[in-house]
């Protein structure tokens, strides 16, 4: 390839795929300039202490965009969606569109024509960063795809050039932490009949550690913005939680993965704010939605959940997905009690002004409500089945039941079609 002066961006966070790549996009690709950005979505401070570090060993010139909030509130905008993926809340997957918006606009900023990304061709962030990328013009590479690269044919390469990769974070699982969740995955833990030690959490305690603890949280608009009566902003809302949530060791999942491309993965992760929050949401929908609006918000969440597991948060179907989870969002307005012990997370209590709960209907001790009665409900009891009590009858070669008897529940004439006479 020819060399150019032109400028590439490439998402950086200092481990071994991302160093390789600096002087390969240069070596291989022909480009004169490479700029590394980071984006902040909650890692731990060491991340950002390594990818500093490697970046000006490598001189290489590096950008830390903070994208924590936005972040946050598109956790949020999940929590409204009570979005997981099999179980898991999503951390990862929706962490990715949100780093490949930031650095897209500093690519464009500082006038790069391509971005570049280290990931594999087996994962899903290859994806997920693309499917951002690709609507802008810059040109997208993928050195570590592309190139066809093995971790040691990385590591013998980075030997070979004295290139900054010692200690960091290449222990022996891969690890993905942002405020939502922090996933381990690899070594060991591809087995999926492996047990996982205690020692891979680090946000959870052992369940059972902690004395038992209520916990308040508040809802406004299905966002949630207070805990134990205190106001916080979303990322300190999520920072304050998995705290909370995670010395009662609650929000872990250990599960098989369907990968977008097919394959299945072995992941572990821990979760506890997500799961606090996803909890206590859903037990608060439980209280102001209709039976009808809960069954068909399932199939939307189910939805909303796929596309952000594949990092298409902005697939015009989620936009309409969005529609009407704000709709029924409006009265998702109150108060959740939750009970936290032993790695579980139980809603134990709830309250809102849009309750779709009228206490004395419910009630075993009231007679008449809204002039309906007790003895109301047996026409319809009469009815309940009736469609399966005549199918099972016509298999089993029974006549059906003839037309009007007296003080019989049926109405059939003796077609059997239910027309009424
Ligand atoms: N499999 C998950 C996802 O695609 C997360 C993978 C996180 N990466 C890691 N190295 N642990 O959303």
């Amino acid at each position: 390839m020819t060399t150019n002066t032109e400028k590439v961006a490439l998402a950086f966070s200092g481990g071994l795929d991302t160093t390789v790549c600096v002087p390969l996009l240069k070596e291989e690709y022909g480009y004169d300039e490479v700029i590394g950005v980071t984006v902040d979505v909650g890692q731990p401070a060491e991340e950002f202490d390594e990818a500093e570090e490697t970046a000006e060993a490598l001189g290489l010139d590096h950008y830390v965009v903070d994208a924590q909030a936005e972040f946050a509130d598109l956790c949020f905008d999940s929590v409204r969606a009570n979005a997981d993926y099999q179980g898991y809340p999503l951390g990862t997957a929706l962490a990715r569109p949100v780093i490949a918006e930031a650095i897209l606009d500093v690519a464009q900023e500082q006038g790069c024509t391509a971005i570049a990304h280290g990931c594999t061709g087996k994962g899903n962030d290859q994806l997920r960063f693309e499917a951002v990328w690709r609507a802008s013009d810059l040109a997208v590479i993928a050195p570590v795809r592309e190139l066809g690269l093995t971790r040691e044919w990385e590591s013998e390469y980075a030997a070979e050039r004295d290139l900054p990769v010692e200690g960091g974070n290449e222990g022996a699982w891969s690890i993905d932490t942002n405020l939502w969740s922090r996933s381990v995955e690899g070594d060991d833990l591809e087995d999926p009949g492996y047990v996982p030690p205690e020692d891979i959490y680090e946000w959870t305690d052992t369940p059972g550690n902690a004395e038992t603890e209520l916990v308040e949280i508040e809802f406004e608009d299905g966002y949630p913005v207070a805990v134990d009566g205190e106001e916080m902003d979303p990322v300190a809302l999520i920072d304050h939680l998995n705290e909370v949530a995670g010395k009662h060791g609650v929000g872990r999942t250990d599960m098989m993965e369907d990968r977008m491309l097919g394959l299945k993965v072995r992941e572990n992760y821990e979760h506890p704010a997500a799961t606090a929050l996803l909890n206590a949401h859903e037990a608060l929908e439980g209280l102001v939605l209709t039976q009808e609006e809960r069954s068909f918000k399932k199939q939307v969440d189910q939805q909303w959940s796929e596309k952000a597991y594949q990092g298409l948060v902005d697939a015009p179907l989620v936009d309409a997905l969005d529609g009407f989870i704000a709709s029924t969002q409006e009265r998702v307005t109150g108060t959740v009690t939750l009970k936290l012990e032993g790695g579980q997370c139980r809603p134990v209590g709830r309250e809102s002004d849009f309750a779709v709960y009228s206490e004395s209907a419910a009630s075993f001790n009231t007679e008449t409500v809204d002039g309906i009665e007790q003895a109301d409900a047996t026409g319809v009891a009469k009815y309940h089945g009736f469609q399966g009590r005549l199918a099972k009858q016509v298999i089993g070669g029974q006549e059906a039941p003839a037309a009007v008897t007296d003080g019989g529940a049926s109405h059939l004439t003796d077609d059997g079609t239910g027309d009424e006479e």
